[in-house]
């Protein structure tokens, strides 16, 4: 093996093992790869649906620094759940409670998520995957940009081809047009079953615009109504 093969071997164990700590709940753990060994070049470029798992998505990622939000984060927000999650949940981006913990949905609207499933759908926020459609947290909060989703979009391909969720819940405008591959305004998605790759996908409105306009929540609730319906059948 040569030194680089072994070099990037070591970066995708490391990947590995970060990679199942979050899953375990762990806060996130600067990846120690190297800044000038690509971990891309350690993985392959496009990966068939089912072929790999969470662990090594993570290690695909390893440090990443493909986009300019790298220089801002301070931690990579994989998402975290079930791996096997019937209903996998994809919000926008981390906040700063997650960039601080490194774990997708903790503040607010996080909460209010957590009410959704609990309270709502009647399980339990471990059995569920929530990830969001960018890693890295935009400085002050502020939309995702059309170059930061295009970088990140493998990512969540990919955690979405390893998890095969028999529904997604795109929360939002960001979420709701990536899944649904439209650039139709949330209102006017949400509430309309689309696919994904065979996958049921539900677009309904993000927490964050629940918290500040709890009357939406009735609607949220028909979509998660339609939700359950699926996830019984
Ligand atoms: N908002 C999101 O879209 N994602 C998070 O993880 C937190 C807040």
């Amino acid at each position: 093996m040569s030194e680089r093969d072994e070099l990037a071997a070591d970066v995708a164990e490391y990947g590995r093992y970060l990679g199942r700590l979050t899953q375990l709940g762990a806060p996130a753990i600067p990846s120690l790869a190297p800044k000038s060994v690509s971990v891309a070049a350690a993985a392959p470029q496009a990966a068939p649906a089912g072929s790999e798992d969470l662990e090594g998505i993570r290690a695909f990622i390893g440090d990443c620094q493909r986009c300019k939000l790298a220089k801002t984060r301070k931690n990579i927000v994989f998402g975290q759940g079930n791996p096997h999650a019937a209903l996998m949940f994809v919000g926008e981006a981390p906040g700063a409670d997650e960039d601080e913990q490194g774990l997708a949905f903790v503040g607010r609207a996080g909460q209010l998520l957590t009410d959704i499933i609990e309270k709502g759908l009647k399980l339990k926020r471990a059995d569920v995957f929530i990830a969001n459609v960018l890693k890295c947290r935009p400085p002050g909060n502020r939309n995702p940009e059309p170059d930061e989703i295009e970088s990140c979009q493998p990512f969540l391909e990919r955690q979405i081809a390893a998890i095969r969720p028999k529904v997604l819940v795109g929360l939002g405008k960001f979420a709701g047009q990536w899944l649904c591959k439209t650039a139709e305004p949330i209102s006017r998605i949400r509430g309309k079953l689309a696919d994904y790759d065979g996958i049921k996908v539900m677009p309904t409105y993000h927490p964050a615009y629940l918290l500040r306009n709890p009357a939406a929540k009735k609607e949220v609730w028909e979509d998660m109504k339609i939700v359950m319906e699926i996830l019984r059948a």
